[in-house]
């Protein structure tokens, strides 16, 4: 008698999933996080994001540096991209927003972001290679902090961007350009470009920490977390990485069901 063939249904290979009970729990566990690598390594190299996401988890570090001594002085932080063309005095830039937001409030000394001053492609071309550049020559990234766009981008590296890419110059998804629109006043004012770590540079680093909030990205989470990788999605990547974690608040995972969340 012959047997009937077993069919198997193999839940998709998941990662470690945090969830947080709410936005301000969830900036808790992340920046301890931080805290604990810049504690156990003062020479740490930070690959650090912007967007709102992240705003309550600098906060949180500021005060560990300013009311517990947390000592970012040895550490250097990269940051993941910037608008093109940028002057990087202007308040729309992402230079400022990390001057203002973290870097000038824990008094860290070696900090880069992209260089997003006018100029010709083929000078954006030479400073994105110094930028792997100074990234390979300080060892590497030791934790890369990443928040999700709606477009499912990481960094600016939005549908469509390779695997294996680097730094480089990027054009903006249309969702991506909707989204900045109330902070540029007006959709006419966002720059259509950006330059962008790429998602080989972002792959690279010894630790990742993707981190949602809210509803408006639940969708995408979910996707992200539990579809095969795809160049649609570019932070599907993310998932193929050997030490990457989710962090969540619960209204970010809501659309996560059960199955996935057990890995927490
Ligand atoms: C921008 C940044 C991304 C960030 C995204 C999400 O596009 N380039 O790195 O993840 O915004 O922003 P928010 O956290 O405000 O939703």
């Amino acid at each position: 008698m012959t047997m009937p063939l077993m069919t198997t249904t193999l839940l998709p290979p998941t990662k470690p999933i945090t969830v947080a009970a709410d936005y301000a729990a969830l900036c808790d566990l992340v920046a301890a996080r931080i805290a604990a690598l810049v504690r156990e390594k003062p020479g740490a190299v930070l690959g650090l994001a912007t967007g709102s996401t992240p705003l309550g988890v600098y906060d949180r570090l500021v005060s560990a540096a300013q009311d517990d001594g947390l000592d970012f002085s040895g550490v250097t932080c990269f940051n993941l991209d910037e608008y093109f063309p940028m002057a990087s005095e202007s308040p729309h830039s992402y230079h400022h927003f990390m001057q203002k937001n973290l870097f000038r409030r824990i008094r860290c000394r070696r900090w880069f972001v992209p260089d997003g001053a006018p100029r010709s492609e083929a000078e954006v071309a030479q400073s994105c290679w110094e930028y792997e550049a100074a990234i390979r020559e300080v060892g590497g990234i030791d934790l890369q902090l990443l928040g999700i766009g709606r477009s499912g981008h990481i960094g600016f590296n939005e549908p469509g961007s390779p695997p294996d890419s680097r730094t480089r110059l990027v054009t903006l998804h249309a969702m991506t350009l909707a989204d900045a629109a109330g902070s540029f006043g007006g959709l006419e004012n966002v720059p259509s470009q950006a330059v962008s770590m790429g998602i080989g540079t972002i792959l690279e680093a010894r630790e990742i920490l993707l981190m949602a909030s809210g509803t408006g990205k639940a969708q995408i989470v979910r996707a992200a977390w539990t579809e095969e990788p795809t160049l649609a999605l570019p932070a599907s990547w993310v998932r193929t990485h050997s030490n990457a974690r989710l962090y969540l608040d619960t209204a970010a995972a809501q659309d996560l069901d059960a199955a996935a969340q057990a890995f927490s």
